[in-house]
């Protein structure tokens, strides 16, 4: 029997996570009763809820319990001899739709920030493609201490795990403080979030751009710049993955899913922009345009003269950020990048005024390592609305998952409140 649109959106609203596989890990605190609670919650949700426990968490409640609420066997041991002949921290990781640790104590976040895994929990998490959300739980001083903000701090913003923040409250120990685990509806509420809402930017037509232009001034000879575009391609994939309709308009030849328009020159890249800007709903221009070209090209290779000089003379190359910045429709959102070598705030700030855009992500090129040809950076990004934001060193596909988040929230903000189109 075929299923009706009405009885997709009944059975969305009654099993909001039905097809979905969660991986519910439980270390060893208190607070692991309540898992009993969120693992029972998200079964009733329509989720197939798989409970991975670790050797401490049995201390505080019982597989069997778990078992109950999961209605599936829980899964404890690394190596287990009875298991299926394909090693169960496999299995495991490749059908999760998402891995939920709660409680996730100071240790188990210390391992994972530093990719041990010596237990079926953390080695499943490190076995997995999966979206990780961590819901921690501890005494308030552990939770403060420096070891464990930074450990949060790597797993948020390199690893790009979702963490679901402690409550304040009176913890188990009778401290008072943050380290309460957040509660259980908050929980249940952040996973389904996450998990209908993956696809965040489904539908929406963003427009890329990457690499640097390539500026001919002969047959073999060209004005060029350090650009890599691996920032182009890392936003272009993070937002494909959210489902958006991507289109990559690059200097650099890449093989991807989805449509990659090769461009060599500003002037090139300013047409293949143009013809799609009218229609897209995001332009991110990572491209290091260059500002000037050769007045002109030479059809036949330059010889080597008898002077000691040459001397070429180049003229301006159109802005293609300022251009569209000033056709923007009120609808449609502008990210722009800045790389700067002196003043890296007061000039990005002028060019998201100046050209009128929605966002800037500015990068202080004179920091060794990171940025051009590599594959992390470090960034401030600033909004127009006000907004700044510094992100530390990290790789570019985790900058780009947050301009991805930047970008959902503010067609968010769009549909909750309609601009004039
Ligand atoms: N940009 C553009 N067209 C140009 C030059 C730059 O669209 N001809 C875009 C870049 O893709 C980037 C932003 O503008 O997103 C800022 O580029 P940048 O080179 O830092 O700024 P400029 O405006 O060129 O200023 P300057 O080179 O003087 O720093």
């Amino acid at each position: 029997m075929k299923h009706s649109k009405n009885d997709e959106s009944l059975e969305a609203r009654i099993s909001p996570l039905a097809k979905k596989t969660i991986v519910l890990g439980i270390s060893g605190g208190i607070a692991a009763y309540k898992a009993c609670d969120i693992a029972s919650r998200l079964r009733q949700a329509g989720a197939n809820v798989h409970a991975v426990m670790t050797q401490s968490a049995k201390e505080f409640i019982t597989p069997l319990t778990l078992q109950t609420m999961t209605r599936n066997p829980v899964h404890c041991e690394q190596f287990d001899t009875a298991a299926e002949w394909k090693p169960e921290h496999i299995e495991l990781a490749a059908k999760a739709d998402l891995i939920l640790v709660a409680p996730a104590t100071a240790n188990i976040i210390g391992k994972l920030a530093q990719g041990i895994c010596d237990d079926l929990l953390t080695t499943i998490i490190l076995a997995s493609k999966a979206r990780i959300m961590i819901a921690p739980a501890m005494n308030p001083r552990m939770l403060e201490h420096p070891a464990t903000q930074r450990n949060l701090n790597v797993l948020e913003n390199i690893y790009r795990y979702s963490i679901i923040p402690p409550e304040v409250g009176e913890v188990a120990c009778g401290d008072w403080g943050a380290g309460k685990m957040a509660q259980v509806e908050t929980i249940v509420a952040e996973v389904t979030a996450e998990l209908v809402s993956g696809r965040s930017l489904a539908g929406r037509q963003i427009i890329i751009t990457g690499g640097g232009t390539r500026e001919p001034i002969d047959p073999v000879r060209f004005i060029g710049n350090r650009s890599s575009g691996k920032m182009g391609v890392a936003m272009a994939d993070a937002a494909y993955s959210r489902g958006a309709d991507v289109t990559l308009i690059s200097t650099v030849e890449v093989d991807r899913p989805y449509p990659v328009v090769h461009v060599e020159t500003a002037f090139e890249m300013q047409e293949a922009v143009e013809s799609e800007f009218d229609n897209c709903d995001a332009l991110v221009m990572t491209a290091a345009v260059a500002d000037f070209r050769p007045m002109a090209v030479s059809a036949q290779k330059i010889k080597k003269t008898e002077s000691e000089d040459i001397v070429l003379e180049l003229t301006k190359n159109p802005d293609i950020l300022d251009l569209l910045g000033r056709v923007k429709k009120p609808t449609q959102v502008i990210i722009g990048f800045a790389a700067e070598s002196e003043e890296l705030l007061s000039n990005a700030a002028q060019k998201l005024h100046r050209k009128n855009l929605d966002v800037i992500v500015g990068n202080d090129i004179t920091v060794p390592d990171i940025g051009f040809g590599s594959d992390e950076n470090a960034v401030v990004i600033l909004s127009a609305d006000g907004g700044k934001e510094n992100l530390p060193r990290m790789p570019k596909r985790a900058i780009a998952e947050h301009l991805c988040d930047l970008l959902s929230e503010r067609f968010m903000e769009m549909e909750e409140a309609p601009v004039a189109k």
